[in-house]
């Protein structure tokens, strides 16, 4: 029995940089959940018949909301849902079974790195045919939809059980749980070279955060790859991550970070984040920034079989450091710059134009999926290491000497009040035209503009991505405002300084970018618009 129920819209339901991400609270206002998925279901088409992909990275709210989807999926004429066993889907291996099973798209339950449980975030995102998240257009139509919806449909039937794999019906819609590592762990065995990472004698340490890629590690990296027990730690996904954030970043994966520094250090460490597509790279007594990792995972992926042929193009966002551009360059391949977001690189991706993309919130993927791919990039450099025999050092070392050195961090400044964030961006924006030619703290500015995209696939065009000032001599500050926050603004400030082949390659980040933070304060007024004195996060 199909029931058509009456709602009203909410009017904060506008999809972010990734989907639709609210605190849990909001997501379990009446209909809201629902609101948004018929919104989504009504801009799919041709979905009469269709297969959909459902799963989650098993926070908070997970099972509850996927019970929703797939009656309202019944409700809305598709002819069968995939569902994680147990709700879970990893993001990158949602987007292969979307791929892989011919699925119509997909949704992904997830607030990514953000924390979970009843009083933190949750977030509904939607994948279209290639596996990658919805294009800008497509979210624009859901937006428009949430704004007018006056009913939504939904299956009345008994919820599925999603814990036993096999098939079932509910009001004439096939249900089908399928095992949610399976088909991945089988995709990363045909891209790497397992046997070279077994012989290797590898150690490591693995730290899935409590969060969604513990039984995909612990299943490609202690079984497949024969790492001893152990190798995974917090491997099991926790509604709430253990009541942390599952965010890979130096802060949140302060005890791998302290292992890897310390003399009881294994040769590699690795974390992912709260939905498996971020990653975090530190070798023996050194951290990756992302930014350089996309670099040397694309200087050295011909040693891996998938890529052995070479990389037809390189993409990165705007934010992440130009090092790859010297890689493409050497490479003599091309090179994109694209808005934040990972749904930029999908068109690329589908054209053939580039095969391996990053950004620096640690993100790294390739041709494979269209999601960033946090296991994915650790098998590269497992790959890598294994190949060469080299230290994580080694190959950094190497790196910078033969492309010089992008010193790089970014700045957050998180929990900003909203007004006063649009005020330092507008501000700024006000002013970029006067700041050529002045010099701040030190520093010359070269060029500053507000960063646009035009897809060259395409010609969308997608503006406001980002303003940039650049100093004499390559260094740079980015200034933005995050699209992935679920309370006031985070105000992101990005800084890099370019240090060329013979310069100062092995000096502290912080030292070396110093004088471009406070370039940046006095650029924009930063402790002037926020009150705060200095970031809340540094990474
Ligand atoms: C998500 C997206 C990424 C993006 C990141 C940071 O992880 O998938 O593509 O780079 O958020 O976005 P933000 O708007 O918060 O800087
Ligand atoms: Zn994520």
């Amino acid at each position: 029995m199909i029931e058509t129920v009456s709602t009203t819209p909410y009017g904060d339901q506008k999809p972010g940089t990734s989907g639709l991400r609210k605190k849990v609270k909001v997501f379990q206002q009446p209909h809201y959940a629902e609101n948004f998925i018929q919104s989504v279901f009504e801009v799919v088409e041709g979905r009469e018949g269709a297969t959909l992909i459902i799963g989650g990275d098993g926070r908070y709210l997970n099972r509850e909301v996927i019970d929703k989807a797939i009656r309202m999926a019944a409700a809305n004429g598709f002819g069968r849902v995939i569902v994680g066993r147990g709700g879970i889907l990893s993001t990158p291996a949602a987007s292969h079974l979307i791929r892989s099973r011919e699925a119509i798209g997909g949704l992904i339950l997830s607030a990514s790195h953000n924390p979970g449980g009843p009083n933190e975030d949750f977030g509904i995102k939607y994948n279209v045919a290639n596996g990658g998240p919805a294009p800008e257009k497509v979210t624009d139509a859901i937006l428009e939809r949430t704004r007018a919806i006056d009913s939504y449909r939904i299956a009345d039937a008994e919820a599925v059980d999603i814990d036993a794999i096999g098939e079932t019906e509910i009001a004439g819609m096939t249900v089908e749980v399928v095992d949610p590592v399976a088909a991945y762990a089988d995709l990363m065995q045909s891209l790497f070279d397992f046997t070279a990472i077994r012989g290797a004698g590898l150690t490591m340490a693995f730290d899935a955060m409590s969060a969604v890629t513990g039984p995909y590690a612990t299943e490609i990296l202690e079984r497949r790859l024969g790492f001893e027990q152990g190798t995974v730690r917090n491997g099991t996904p926790l509604e709430d991550f253990g009541g942390h954030h599952p965010d890979p970043n130096l802060v949140h994966a302060r005890t791998l970070y302290d292992l890897m520094m310390s003399a009881d250090a294994p040769d590699f460490g690795a974390a992912s984040d709260g939905d498996g597509d971020r990653n975090l790279i530190i070798g023996r007594d050194i951290f990756i920034t992302p930014s350089d990792s996309l670099a040397m995972l694309a200087a050295n992926a011909h040693l891996a079989p998938a890529y052995a042929d070479g990389l037809r193009g390189i993409a990165r966002s705007m934010p992440t450091s130009a090092a790859a551009d010297r890689v493409a360059a050497a490479l003599n391949i091309p090179l994109f710059e694209t808005p934040t977001g990972w749904k930029f690189f999908g068109n690329l991706l589908d054209a053939g134009m580039v095969t391996i993309c990053g950004e620096e919130s640690a993100g790294t993927g390739s041709d494979h999926v269209r999601e960033k791919d946090g296991l994915w990039a650790v098998l590269l450099w497992l790959n890598i290491l294994a190949a060469t025999g080299k230290s994580v050092k080694q190959i950094a070392e190497e790196h910078w000497a033969r492309f010089g050195r992008n010193y790089y961090a970014r700045h957050d400044y998180e929990g900003v009040d909203s007004a006063a964030a649009e005020a330092l961006v507008d501000g700024l924006r006000d002013r970029l035209a006067d700041l050529p030619g002045q010099e701040i703290a030190g520093l010359r500015i070269e060029a500053a503009d507000e960063f646009a995209y035009v897809d060259p696939t395409d010609g969308s065009i997608s503006r406001q991505q980002g303003l940039r000032v650049l100093f004499e001599g390559g260094s740079r500050v980015v200034f933005r405002l995050s699209g992935t926050g679920t309370s006031g603004a985070t105000l992101r400030v990005y800084l890099e300084r370019y240090e060329p082949v013979g310069g100062r390659l092995d000096q502290d980040t912080g030292e070396m970018l110093a004088d471009i933070a406070r370039a940046a304060d006095e650029i924009a007024g930063i402790t002037r618009h926020t009150g705060r004195a200095r970031p809340d996060v540094i990474t």
